[in-house]
């Protein structure tokens, strides 16, 4: 069932998305236009900056991990839609206009691919959209109904995490909406992309039906303890020290809340709470509250951890802008792989590799494109949205699956820095589109 279909059911519109717009073809940049806030550094993230283990070249290819099914409380099957796999030759995304671009690329023949079918890319980016727009809802209602006794919390939240893994274990699309940050609290969207940033991780590591089920709840709650400092972190200037102690209570705090779910099992329950109060825990010791070792904390809680702070590194706050997501990944593995644990940190790298989604690469036409979808099985050759010709100026945004392109390669990557330098009014108007509008 479309999730367009399930909102008929509830008699109510499905919640729209933003789309990231397209940028109008723009003339070259002009030397005025501002240059968007530099990428935070971790440390001013809020972050503790343990030494990290160099994984060296250790990291395994992600592998697609279909959830499952063997237990009473089923995750749906990836969908499937064989009958669209004919696409036409060249065909692309929604809004891209093949005509104002370059010329149409060689496409590979699908049938003599070893990949698994999915669908275009049109087709997923449809669903994806509406996920991302019902998991941001599902972290909303989650954290605002938890102040009180919440009847349904459980079933409603994981009827949109549910759905985001058949749509992850497809294509993982929906990984390049987490993007989007909210202006009202931005702990809805932080909480939403953690989530689904976890999700992929888990997928990745081929965790069972039911740990993928605590780990995507498990993310969604994890800053549930945190309305309670709303006002503290909402400001746009850096915790001093004796806050930054207060907000230490938050973990406990969230996991003490999950009581007021009434639609939970008692034994997942209790599991939840420790998972959400040891999300701050750190492998080699270094967390809080307790001060834990990697063997006492639960592994879900690892990986929640580890795309929390990916998700931090990476999501705008008051006081700095994101970071690079290439730069943020190079520090997950760099400085913060014994603080999370090698096997969490293994499936955040194997779910969002070397090119991570909304990361920016020169391909070798010359044009630059964000990365917007991995291919699990040709990792450095990734789906990608090209936005600037090669010379640097904006074109109708055309969305490319490399695997299916095979004279089109990543050269390399793009600096956030680079690119904001270089292109200051696409910078300036791709950190607005980062906010996330219902409309
Ligand atoms: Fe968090």
């Amino acid at each position: 069932m479309k999730f367009t279909d399930l909102e008929k059911l509830k008699g109510r519109e499905p919640e729209r998305p933003a789309r990231l717009s397209a940028p109008p073809r723009a003339a070259a940049p002009r030397p005025q236009d501002p240059a968007p806030a530099p990428p935070a550094r971790p440390e001013e993230a809020g972050l503790s900056s343990e030494t990290a283990e160099a994984p060296g070249s250790s990291v395994p290819a992600a592998r697609p991990a279909a959830p499952p099914s063997e237990t009473g409380r089923m995750i749906r099957p990836a969908p499937r839609a064989e009958e669209n796999m004919g696409a036409p030759e060249g065909a692309a995304g929604p809004g891209s206009a093949r005509a104002a671009g370059p010329a149409p690329r060689e496409r590979k023949n699908r049938g003599q691919s070893n990949e698994a079918p999915r669908r275009p890319l049109e087709a997923l980016e449809a669903d994806a959209s509406l996920a991302y727009a019902r998991t941001l809802k599902a972290a909303r209602d989650l954290i605002n109904g938890l102040d009180g006794p919440f009847l349904d919390g459980y079933a409603r939240a994981m009827a949109a995490l549910d759905a985001n893994y058949a749509l992850l274990a497809e294509g993982p699309l929906l990984l390049k909406y987490t993007f989007h940050a909210t202006a009202d609290s931005y702990l809805y969207g932080h909480t939403a992309n953690t989530a689904i940033i976890a999700q992929a991780a888990g997928l990745a590591l081929g965790l069972g039906a039911e740990d993928l089920r605590l780990l995507a709840f498990g993310a969604l709650a994890h800053d549930a303890g945190m309305t309670e400092f709303e006002e503290m972190v909402s400001r746009d200037v850096k915790l001093v020290s004796s806050e930054r102690d207060r907000l230490r209570l938050h973990p406990e705090l969230g996991a003490d809340k999950l009581d007021r779910l009434l639609d939970i099992d008692h034994r997942d329950k209790e599991r939840l709470k420790r998972i959400v109060s040891q999300t701050h825990e750190r492998a080699d010791g270094a967390g809080y509250p307790a001060g834990l070792g990697a063997e006492a904390i639960d592994p879900l809680a690892q990986i929640i951890a580890a795309a929390d702070v990916y998700e931090a590194l990476t999501h705008p706050r008051g006081w700095r802008g994101p970071m690079d997501p290439h730069a943020a990944m190079k520090e997950m593995i760099d400085r913060y792989a014994s603080a999370f644990g090698q096997r969490a940190v293994r499936g955040l790298v194997s779910a969002l590799t070397v090119y991570p989604p909304n990361s920016f690469v020169r391909l070798s036409t010359g044009e630059t494109a964000r990365v917007i979808m991995v291919n699990r099985r040709s990792l450095t050759r990734p789906a990608v949205e090209v936005l600037l010709d090669a010379d640097l100026a904006e074109m109708t945004p055309q969305e490319i699956d490399l695997a299916e392109h095979p004279l089109t390669a990543v050269e390399r990557e793009v600096p956030w820095s680079e690119l904001a330098a270089k292109a200051p009014a696409f910078a300036a108007r791709y950190e607005l589109a980062r906010w996330w509008r219902d409309w």
